[in-house]
């Protein structure tokens, strides 16, 4: 099947008004073994791993290892491995490009200037990425609009142009209060750094725990603007 942007509006059509139990068998069926769901293991892809895994579709489930993430983030990939029983797929960043530009930047070169941040970004989740999508039609994503100013006008399903692949995101709608209500209703296990204050857990060096009352996102990438807090996964 070619891929088009026009092809998100048909399928957004389709899927309209359907639980995410119904929506996923019925993409699942027309674009079958090419979807693939991207996990960084926090909340929200917690609750989709469950609903994917318990729907035992022919859907691949892939994390990318930046090989700076928290101890805490590699104990529940494992743990949500055997809770499961499904693999997930792990990417790691391609370690010749890395050592040099490790080299010459410095391990924690990451903070010495945006630029510098987004090509870490690049090097340790972009390359990774295109890896994991080639040959893919639909990438199941976690994101949700109330997440951040930049993902407000994202669609449930999408043409992702930079990856020329069709984006669906279920979670767009939910809002902070239904992940964790679901979380906790199917016993869904999720990353203890939640509970001291992380919202939203990145890399362990660019990640902090945020205060009452301040964005969820404020910990990623603290020391940048808003509008730059992407890392280049989702444009
Ligand atoms: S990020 O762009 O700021 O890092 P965020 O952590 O909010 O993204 O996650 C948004 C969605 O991007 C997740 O639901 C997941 O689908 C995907 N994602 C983010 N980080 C990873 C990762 N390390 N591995 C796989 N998917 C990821
Ligand atoms: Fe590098 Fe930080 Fe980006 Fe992780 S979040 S890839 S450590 S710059």
């Amino acid at each position: 099947m070619r891929l088009t942007p026009a092809l998100a509006n048909d399928l957004s059509q389709a899927i309209a008004g359907l639980e995410i139990r119904d929506a996923i068998p019925l993409l699942a069926k027309r674009f079958h073994g090419a979807i693939t769901f991207a996990t960084s293991l926090g909340a929200e892809d917690q609750v989709l791993t469950h609903i994917v895994s318990t729907l035992s579709q022919p859907i691949e489930i892939f994390t990318l290892d930046t090989g700076r993430l928290h101890p805490e983030t590699y104990t529940l990939l494992d743990r949500t491995v055997q809770k499961y029983g499904v693999p997930i797929t792990v990417y790691f960043p391609d370690y010749r490009e890395l050592e040099t530009w490790i080299t010459t930047h410095g391990i924690n070169g990451f903070y010495d200037s945006i630029e510098n941040r987004k090509a870490c970004c690049r090097l340790r989740k972009l390359e990774p990425l295109n890896r994991a999508l080639a040959g893919k039609s639909l990438w199941i994503t976690g994101l949700r609009a109330a997440q951040s100013v930049t993902r407000q006008s994202m669609e449930l399903i999408e043409w992702d142009e930079a990856h020329q692949i069709l984006k669906y995101n279920p979670l767009l709608h939910w809002s902070e209060e239904e992940i964790w209500h679901y979380a906790k209703q199917h016993n869904v296990p999720v990353n203890p750094l939640h509970t001291q204050g992380f919202a939203s857990i990145g890399c362990a060096p660019c990640t902090r725990a945020v205060k009452n009352g301040e964005n969820i996102r404020a910990g990623r990438w603290w020391w940048e603007s808003p509008e730059h807090k992407e890392c280049g996964l989702h444009k």
